[in-house]
């Protein structure tokens, strides 16, 4: 028996919370060898879902600087990976999503001549300005990979429309596989802060999970988002808004500028998966710009309002449960305070759909991967 030897890349949490599932099934493979390379450009966000998974890697290229350039990323992923994958000469190089190191670990993938599979391929907006850098980087990963593992039917036929013809396959989102090892009853929170604040015994107050950070919401439309959470907090004493901050300086600078000072809003370190997940299954509702949350919330039948102008998630949007709210403050207000006093409207909202897979997603990914 031949034992073939994947070599999963990431370096974000998205990209961890997304791979953990699929690295134990891969690592469940007789004839598969499985070696984990953390690119480090996340740190301590990526530690904490590896802890949570009991995941250790075999290399971390370590290339994590404060406020670094998407062009200094890039650079020191490129010229470290090129030396490990030369030494461990794998037989398929396996990236997730759309963050640079995907990206980058393609390319040096790519520069060797390893053949590459694509985790959560396809998802498109048609905007290569939106999500900055991220439409462009799967754009670019769909180029170079020869399997492309794709949530939904939609996203498979996104590719197709851009001339794949070969080694697509829809299998779910591995994020649903995820909740498995996360959600459970009874759940104590490990952040001090949280269980003090929301733990134990049912809580009457409406949560409102919130969460920040793409990088093209920087600036003024981080403004907008943060005013108009701001008013509803203001009016809506009946709500506690927890909002765990991105740990970019750009993004905690803001937060803390325009939310710091109210009481029924909870700015909180980034939470664990487990926290996090758990913190999901129990609120009210979600008002984010983070493309995970998109997927995680509607399976758990929470509403989500995104702070973006446009989606790569359209299925559930399409269901009902999604809905895009962009980034002008009295919008953003309006469609929340809706939610809020609205029961039909709630109601119509919080339907649990789940588009994105049975969670098991990354079973079927190893099993192709094995039989290959
Ligand atoms: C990155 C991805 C984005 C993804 C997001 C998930 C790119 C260009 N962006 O954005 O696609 O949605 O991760 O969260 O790939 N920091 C820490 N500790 C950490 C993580 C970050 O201190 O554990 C700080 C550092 O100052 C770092 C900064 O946050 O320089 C920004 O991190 P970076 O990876 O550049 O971009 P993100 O905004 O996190
Ligand atoms: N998440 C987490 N802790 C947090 C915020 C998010 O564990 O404090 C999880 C969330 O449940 C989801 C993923 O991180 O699985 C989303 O990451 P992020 O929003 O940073 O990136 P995106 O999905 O937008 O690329």
């Amino acid at each position: 028996m031949k034992v073939k030897k994947i070599f999963a890349v990431f370096g974000t949490r998205p990209e961890a919370i997304k791979m953990c599932p699929l690295i134990i099934e891969l690592k469940k493979k007789d004839n598969i060898k499985c070696v984990v390379c953390l690119t480090g450009q996340h740190r301590e966000m990526l530690t904490q879902v590896m802890n949570a998974f009991q995941i250790s890697e075999d290399h971390n290229l370590k290339i994590m600087r404060e406020k670094q350039s998407i062009t200094a990323i890039s650079i020191a992923i490129l010229q470290n990976m090129e030396e490990i994958l030369v030494s461990e000469q794998p037989d398929i190089v396996l990236v997730h999503g759309d963050t640079t190191t995907s990206f980058v670990a393609a390319l040096a993938a790519f520069y060797q001549k390893i053949p590459v599979g694509h985790v959560e391929a396809g998802l498109r907006t048609q905007n290569k300005y939106s999500p900055y850098p991220e439409e462009m980087n799967r754009c670019l990963i769909a180029r170079i990979a020869d399997y492309h593992f794709s949530p939904t039917e939609n996203n498979a036929q996104n590719l197709r429309k851009e001339g794949v013809v070969s080694g697509i396959y829809v299998t779910g989102n591995t994020v649903i596989d995820a909740f498995k090892y996360t959600i459970s009853d009874n759940y104590h929170f490990h952040n001090e802060i949280l269980e003090r604040a929301i733990g134990g015994k049912e809580d009457k107050r409406k949560l409102v999970l919130l969460t920040a950070h793409r990088r093209e919401n920087w600036g003024i439309p981080l403004k907008h988002i943060f005013r108009a959470v701001k008013r509803i907090a203001e009016e809506h004493k009946e709500c506690l808004i927890i909002y765990p901050v991105h740990l970019n300086p750009i993004v905690k600078e803001s937060a803390e500028s325009i939310l710091g000072k109210l009481d029924n809003v909870l700015l909180i370190t980034p939470l664990d998966v487990l926290d996090m997940h758990n913190l999901m299954n129990r609120c009210y509702m979600v008002m984010t710009d983070s493309g995970g949350l998109q997927e995680e919330a509607p399976a758990l039948g929470k509403p989500v309002l995104v702070l973006r102008t446009e989606t790569e998630r359209p299925e559930a949007v399409e269901a009902g449960t999604v809905e895009v709210v962009g980034i002008d403050e009295e919008h953003i207000y309006k469609i929340a305070k809706e939610l809020l006093v609205s029961k039909t409207r709630y109601e119509q909202m919080s339907n649990a759909v789940n588009p994105y897979g049975d969670g098991n997603a990354a079973g079927r990914i190893a099993e192709i991967l094995s039989a290959e």
